[in-house]
């Protein structure tokens, strides 16, 4: 039989994340053969602008059942999408769009249409016996530097934190699995660290495989990140970031940010992070302010001078992205494709933000399954970084897995971004 790259069937099911939490699993049937499957992520430190993830609101699992979603996928796209040739990515999304019909996808869920987006990704690649990095990019060659949340706050962990993500990026490693080997040693240490300073509870981890000591201010994780870094000796290959979630610590009603207890005005939290600037190596900073201060994000860019990411400001989507490259509110997009809910959209996001000389960072969602797929992503969108916690629990570690089984695979044309992370190429 000749190979007409025709969708025959697609189906949907309910399955867990990390968390416990339901999610969308979509299987993709190509000539007959079932070619793709893919998961859902899902986030808890969410922002206002993303697009809709449609829960069941019913008795099962809290409400938080995704069978409506999954019945929207086995009743209303399967049908429509039967007979697509699936490499017509494009084609697929906007029909997508277009069968939801609303701005933030809440009539079909994003969940529902992002699970058949990514499906047929992976059934376009496999059907064509390639892998899905090269699918997204036959130039794709670069392994990005892994921002590992050595540390968690914030929304993400049972502590009193403020800030969510306490990050090391091995810049100074020479490879991808030599940047692994080396957040994974320092990892170790810093839980040793954490043990003789706060105890066995300190060893807990968060949603995101970083511990969650008992610490109340924020400049204790630089204290320990930065110990550990020196005792294993390199202080030279490692910067800082952060994510400071800073949405998530907006009183709207005062217009101040509480951190550490006290009300902080926009110009005090760039007073802050110069002050910690001053004192750490600080490369990146991920939200550090509320998602609608796209002036305030300006003016921080311009003043602290380093990379500023837009999680909650952006939600990846290209009208909030052209808006920030206007005004020069940050300098890099947090690229998260359920946040918008298509493949297609997604990289449209992706290519804006290059072409403006911003950075993109791909990135987990706090509720991750087993699948791997944006390790594929970082590498095929060429991007020089990843966010996907730390290098613990399956959830986290099948991204790291795949990326080294991805530089294995990439051989001698295998570059890694390192100290270009926000421009590699
Ligand atoms: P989320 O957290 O996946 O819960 O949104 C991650 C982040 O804020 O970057
Ligand atoms: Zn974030």
């Amino acid at each position: 039989m000749v190979e007409q790259l025709k969708i025959t069937r697609a189906k949907a099911r309910e399955i867990i994340d990390c968390r416990g939490t339901p999610t969308v699993q979509v299987d993709m049937w190509v000539d007959g053969m079932l070619r793709g499957r893919a998961d859902v992520p899902c986030g808890r430190s969410t922002g206002a602008y993303e697009a809709y993830e449609l829960r069941d609101g019913d008795s099962r699992y809290n409400g938080l059942g995704v069978r409506k979603a999954v019945r929207n996928v086995n009743e209303i796209i399967a049908g429509e999408i039967v007979g697509i040739k699936v490499t017509e990515q494009r084609k697929i999304d906007e029909l997508l769009i277009s069968l939801d019909g609303t701005k933030q996808k809440t009539k079909l869920g994003a969940n529902a249409i992002l699970g058949v987006s990514l499906a047929a990704v992976k059934a376009a690649s496999a059907s064509l016996g390639i892998p899905i990095y090269q699918y997204i990019n036959t130039n794709a060659c670069i392994l990005p530097v892994p921002m590992m949340n050595l540390i968690n706050g914030g929304k993400l962990a049972s502590n009193d934190l403020d800030f969510q993500e306490f990050i090391i990026m091995p810049v100074g490693a020479e490879s991808f699995s030599q940047a692994l080997q080396i957040t994974v040693e320092i990892n170790t240490i810093v839980g040793k660290l954490l043990l003789e300073k706060y105890g066995k509870m300190a060893l807990n981890v968060g949603d995101e495989g970083g511990y969650v000591p008992p610490m109340t201010k924020i400049r204790e994780p630089f204290e320990v990140l930065t110990q550990a870094v020196a005792e294993v000796g390199w202080e030279d290959k490692i910067v800082y970031a952060l994510d400071v979630a800073a949405t998530h610590l907006y009183d709207k009603k005062t217009g101040m940010y509480i951190i550490e207890g006290e009300q902080l005005t926009t110009d005090d939290m760039i007073g802050l992070y110069k002050d910690l600037m001053s004192t750490y190596s600080i490369a990146s900073i991920e939200d550090p302010l509320q998602e609608d201060d796209f002036e305030g994000f300006a003016r921080l860019t311009k003043e602290l001078d380093i990379q500023i990411v837009g999680d909650d400001l952006f939600v990846t989507h290209t009208e909030r992205l052209n808006k920030g490259i206007e005004m020069g509110a940050a300098n890099a997009l947090l690229w998260k494709y359920n946040q918008v809910g298509t493949f297609s959209e997604a990289l449209d996001a992706a290519w804006l933000a290059f072409r403006s000389g911003y950075g993109v960072v791909v990135s987990e969602r706090s509720g991750e399954t087993e699948d791997s797929m944006i390790a594929d992503c970082v590498v095929g969108l060429n991007a020089g970084q990843i966010k996907t916690g730390a290098p613990v629990r399956s959830e986290r570690t099948s991204k790291y897995n795949q990326l080294l089984r991805i530089e294995d695979e990439l051989g001698s044309s295998a570059r890694y971004a390192g100290r270009k992370f926000r421009q590699p190429f």
